[in-house]
């Protein structure tokens, strides 16, 4: 069983390259079915849940080659199989896209229900909703879903009742090849929502209006083959920033979209971390004595879900009370309980967590219940008294590429051990 062991009480201090964003990679390489020809994506990054997602591809037909490190080929000119149920796809969220682009391409598909981490009850609704507004009928025997229709889906107006991220990829990537003209309102405005827009407009798809509340999408009829490099990850750059500024120290966060980040670089210096914005990276500088404040998620642009644990880690060592909201999924306090080994002091009312801070969280062995889970117990340990061992890498390799070498470079004492 792999672990991490963590030796705490480092500064960070040096420079960290973020890699592309998970999310945008497993929205786009399900994208490349709709394609015929050859498709290019560099910027993409080298995690479990890209592996996996580019097997399934590869199950389905697909000519899928590493070209390089993070430089995928796809060719699913071929593919003619709309059926994906293998245990594979119930190993991570995001291939419920398969449904969105077999969809689009063959107006059938069959899917096994996602899995991905647990934050209590994840609807998939509005996602079947979007595809019925297209025509599609959609029915779900025991944990498959059997979307088909007799021929090309149609395009139609969508109103989506909350603002999804999943939902409104999944409605694209059906649209995209509708038959007229699809409107969709109230949909998310997340970057790997418009990476994806980006994506399909570079093979030939007519999406409009991603990153506000509306996307017009125009049905074409064939996407052709293209390069396209994905965006950096939004939350691996928020992960090694809050790092920097708990741990203390002076990071530059290199490779990434200053806009996307907003969010947390108001909240780091609120709390007293010097955060200097420059035009692809930003530095971040503290002296690890940080103050209490209050944050609630939200969707973009308001401060992100999956940077919250890492946040509470950060408020659970600074001084004065903290509340933090989550305003997104309804039970992603469970790493919490893990947190408390480490000595915090949080209580959780509802929707809030209440944290006390103390001066020092001390090491222990933790699990890391999810994937960012995981990256917020690394974050206390390198900010603990004493050794941290976390297991459950398996949802840290998910999401986190080079996770344990790239905080190594910065000085943290991190190393993954075999037992
Ligand atoms: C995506 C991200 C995930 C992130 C989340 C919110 C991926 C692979 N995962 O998840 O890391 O935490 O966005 O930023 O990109 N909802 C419904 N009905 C639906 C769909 C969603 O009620 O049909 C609700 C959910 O219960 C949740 C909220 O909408 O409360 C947001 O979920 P959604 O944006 O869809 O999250 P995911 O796309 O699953």
């Amino acid at each position: 069983m792999e672990k991490l062991k963590i030796v705490g009480g480092t500064k960070l201090r040096g420079n960290v390259r973020i890699s592309g964003a998970k999310n945008a990679a497993v929205a786009i390489i399900p994208a490349v079915l709709m394609v015929d020809g050859v498709c290019v994506i560099e910027n993409v990054p080298h995690i479990k849940d890209v592996l996996v997602i580019a097997d399934i591809l590869s199950d389905l037909g697909a000519k899928v080659k590493w070209l390089q490190d993070d430089v995928l080929e796809i060719d699913a000119t071929t593919v003619n199989n709309y059926i994906a149920t293998d245990d594979k796809v119930r190993s991570m969220r995001a291939s419920y896209y398969l449904l969105g682009a077999l969809l689009g391409r063959f107006h059938m598909a069959t899917v096994r229900l996602p899995g991905g981490c647990n934050f209590g009850e994840r609807p998939i609704d509005q996602h079947i909703k979007s595809f019925e507004a297209l025509r599609a009928s959609v029915n779900i025997d025991y944990d498959i879903v059997i979307a088909k229709s007799e021929k090309r889906l149609k395009a139609t107006h969508i109103y989506l009742d909350v603002v999804s991220v999943g939902a409104t990829i999944n409605a694209m990537l059906a649209a995209c090849m509708a038959e007229g003209t699809t409107i969709i309102e109230n949909v998310a405005k997340e970057p790997h929502v418009v990476d994806l827009a980006n994506f399909l407009n570079t093979m030939g798809a007519s999406v409009r209006g991603a990153g506000t509340d509306t996307i017009r999408i125009r049905g074409v009829e064939k996407l052709h083959g293209g390069t396209y490099s994905i965006i950096p990850d939004q939350i691996e750059a928020g992960t090694f920033m809050i790092a920097a500024a708990a741990a203390g120290g002076d990071v530059l966060v290199e490779n990434i979209i200053p806009q996307h980040m907003d969010s947390l670089s108001a909240k780091l210096s609120e709390s007293g971390a010097i955060v200097t914005e420059f035009e692809d990276s930003i530095r971040v500088e503290s002296n690890g004595m940080l103050k209490g404040v209050n944050v609630k998620t939200r969707p973009y642009p308001g401060f992100p879900t999956d940077l919250q644990p890492q946040m509470v880690t950060l408020l659970s060592a600074a001084r004065g009370k903290s509340m933090v909201t989550e305003g997104v999924w309804e039970s992603r306090f469970q790493y919490i309980e893990e947190l408390k080994r480490m000595g915090a002091d949080i209580v959780i009312a509802d929707n809030r967590a209440i944290i006390h801070g103390v001066d020092r969280l001390r090491g222990a062995t933790v699990k890391a219940t999810d994937l960012r889970a995981g990256a917020c117990l690394a974050i206390a340990g390198i900010i603990a008294e004493g050794t941290t061992y976390i297991l459950d890498l398996k949802h840290i390799d998910r999401g986190y590429q080079n996770f344990e070498e790239k905080l190594t470079s910065l000085g943290a004492n991190v190393v993954r051990i075999d037992e």
